[in-house]
């Protein structure tokens, strides 16, 4: 291009641009050049959830995911339970049509699942002064009911949660406007319950506070109390007058039977408790994308529930309308169809097996490997988790060395081991330990 052209051109260019800005593209133009978010900071990857996502990323062919607590097969593959496949197969064959829910979700699921948790007529239950409406899983029902204390709760607003808890409860409490606080629970000592530890701080709770109990399969540590520990505990809340907030997340997971681990919550309310009480149908069923969950409050009459009813759907509404529909037809089948049910319950005790059997794999290899430390707590926790000891050092050394993806805390999904990879796993936990 010769220089005659080129000025040329730059005078075209200039007056183009003359006549947009007159036209008043410049407003466009800055508008766009400025951002609304420039101030928003990257936050920090999901505790547990984030742990998937590098797992992800890894190329490692014998990378593990031990991160996340959700169920896999013998194969390490994720696991649909035979009992759910024929429970979609009835729900489809009844060509149901799709309709919102009501705000409180579906009534034959809220029945199933309060009796799941109670136990077949129950006095409560009898009495109709349950409220028990549906969730979004574990984590939304446990969200109802903070933001139901936040609003309505008398007493201080202070949710008393054991150290550790799981990663969720802490925002899920802020979030709905409360304080979190404290109370002694794991003892790193013995990788076991610090019962005089959690029974004194407990004893100390401001009266009429509110205190979060895991169930049972306590998250991270997999350390629960026993029968005369929780019978205690149950004692010195009650002498300090304290609600109590159940999450049960892992009913029948634990120890393979659904009553044996509803035995605190029952306990609780045989002894004069009206708690709140969260339970999900991720783990037990398997639904965990389904997002399968209820709520309930026990109250002191039918008529007191149905004015907590009453509230709590003025809380759903604006958060999600009302909830999906799907996951509970599957769950309230299973739970409503006796044979369906029995299968459950053999599927549900075959994952708890599966996961017992685990445990004893890995402190069995541990020991061929050569490693003289007492892994004992290995076997003796229970659930999905394992709180293993392992120290954040050593957590980044496994995940860098083994592609051992865990959480920095040092809990290991269990339901993540297999028996074709335990070995390998015993391998790498004890090159970082010994
Ligand atoms: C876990 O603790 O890994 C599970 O409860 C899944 C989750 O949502 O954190």
């Amino acid at each position: 291009m010769n220089m005659a052209l080129r000025n040329h051109a730059r005078t075209l260019a200039t007056s183009a641009l003359k006549q947009h800005l007159s036209k008043g593209t410049i407003s466009v133009l800055s508008a766009r050049s400025s951002s609304w978010w420039s101030h928003v900071e990257m936050g920090p990857p999901d505790a547990i959830l984030g742990v998937t996502e590098a797992f992800k990323k890894d190329t490692n062919p014998n990378k593990m995911n031990l991160g996340v607590g959700a169920y896999r097969d013998d194969d390490g593959k994720p696991y649909v339970l035979p009992s759910v496949r024929k429970a979609e197969d009835i729900v489809r064959s009844k060509n149901l049509d799709k309709e919102y829910l009501g705000i409180t979700g579906l009534p034959e699921f809220h029945k199933a699942s309060a009796t799941l948790a109670f136990g077949e007529n129950h006095e409560v239950l009898q009495s109709k002064r349950n409220i028990t409406v549906q969730g979004i899983s574990g984590t939304g029902s446990l969200r109802i009911g903070a933001n139901f204390l936040s609003k309505f709760y008398a007493g201080p607003k202070d949710v008393w949660q054991p150290t550790p808890t799981w990663g969720n409860h802490v925002p899920i409490t802020k979030h709905a406007g409360m304080e979190v606080k404290n109370y002694r629970y794991y003892d790193p000592k013995t990788c076991g319950f610090d019962a005089a530890g959690a029974f004194e701080d407990i004893s100390k709770i401001p009266e009429k506070s509110i205190i979060l109990l895991h169930a049972c399969a306590h998250n991270p540590t997999g350390v629960d109390p026993k029968p005369e520990q929780w019978k205690e505990m149950s004692k010195i809340i009650k002498s300090r007058n304290l609600f109590v907030f159940f999450d049960m997340a892992y009913q029948g997971f634990a120890s393979g039977d659904i009553d044996k681990d509803a035995a605190a919550v029952r306990m609780f309310v045989e002894d004069g408790h009206n708690i709140a009480l969260s339970q999900s149908y991720a783990k037990n069923m398997g639904l965990y994308g389904e997002r399968v969950g209820g709520f309930t409050i026990v109250c002191e009459s039918e008529e007191e529930a149905k004015r907590v009813e009453s509230q709590l759907k003025i809380i759903i509404r604006p958060m999600y309308s009302n909830p999906p529909i799907s996951g509970p037809r599957i769950a309230s089948t299973i739970l409503n169809t006796p044979e369906l049910r029995s299968q459950w319950l053999t599927e549900v005790k075959g994952m708890a097996d599966r996961i017992i059997s685990m445990r004893e794999q890995l402190v069995a290899n541990l020991k061929k490997e050569g490693s003289t430390r007492n892994w004992q707590h290995i076997i003796d926790q229970i659930g999905m988790f394992c709180f293993t000891g392992l120290t954040p050092d050593q957590v980044a050394k496994i995940t860098k060395d083994f592609s051992v993806y865990l959480t920095k805390d040092g809990r290991i999904s269990v339901a993540g081991i297999s028996s074709k990879n335990n070995a390998y796993l015993a391998h790498a936990i004890h090159e970082v330990t010994k």
